[in-house]
């Protein structure tokens, strides 16, 4: 069920940075990330689990919300995770949806990655239309960190999110899929009914940029934490 793979991703995390405490950890945002966030600040709370070491670089930021802004990545991620944690703010990264020149501030996301020695952990969530990221299809399977004119599809899900969906902006700025594939090991997260049709098309369909998460074939070492029924 759903508690069981927030459960089991929370455990791989964990581990990982009991193994490597300076992990470099990739996060996502989004309604699923949401259960999984508040076990690992349980964990920190009840276990001790540590991430006063650990750096960690968000997919993605919309272009143009302030960081106070309710919808925004940066407060989503404060409210659910770094607040409730031991990691130094200082080493929280998302991309800076209020860049004045948007592309030197993607060039400098993907040079402050580098810098770190690259993700050793990303996690990641999966839309209705595939993407992972904000990398909505016919995105390039080797894009690096841009931005991103958002699909129908998803401004229909996420502007829900907002207490006025007109507010919710209509580009991202996101790692590439190339970016994600560097990352040396991927968990990706998808749980309900809604995902069940989009995971079989990722994991046994082909790869295509349609379906930009279908990439993931590609990657060594992945793993896909499904509930039943986003397995179905
Ligand atoms: C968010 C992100 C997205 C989400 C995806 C699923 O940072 O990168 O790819 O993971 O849109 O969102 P939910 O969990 O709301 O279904």
């Amino acid at each position: 069920d759903t508690n069981a793979a927030c459960n089991l991703v929370a455990a791989i995390i964990a581990n990982a940075i009991k193994e490597k405490p300076d992990l470099v950890l990739g996060l996502a945002t989004g309604r699923t990330m949401e259960q999984l966030y508040a076990r690992l600040a349980e964990m920190h709370r009840n276990d001790g689990l540590d991430f006063s070491r650990c750096r960690t670089f968000n997919l993605d930021e919309y272009i143009g919300l302030p960081v106070e802004h309710p919808g925004s990545y940066r407060y989503y991620m404060n409210h659910h995770l770094f607040n409730n944690i031991n990691i130094d703010p200082a080493n929280t990264f998302l991309p800076d949806g209020m860049a004045a020149d948007i592309k030197a501030g993607c060039a400098a996301y993907e040079q402050k990655i580098a810098e770190c020695g690259g993700i050793d952990l990303q996690l990641l969530g999966i839309g209705a239309d595939g993407h992972i990221g904000f990398n909505e299809p016919l995105s390039s399977l080797c894009s690096r960190t841009r931005d991103k004119t958002l699909d129908e599809s998803t401004i229909k899900v996420n502007s829900t999110l907002f207490d006025n969906p007109d507010e919710m902006p209509r580009s991202a700025i996101t790692m590439g899929v190339g970016t994600i594939l560097d990352a040396r090991s991927v968990v990706l997260l998808a749980t309900g009914k809604s995902k069940a049709e989009i995971i079989a098309k990722a994991v046994e369909g082909p790869v295509t940029s349609m379906v930009t998460a279908s990439a993931l074939q590609f990657h060594q070492k992945c793993r896909i934490v499904v509930d039943e029924d986003a397995a179905a």
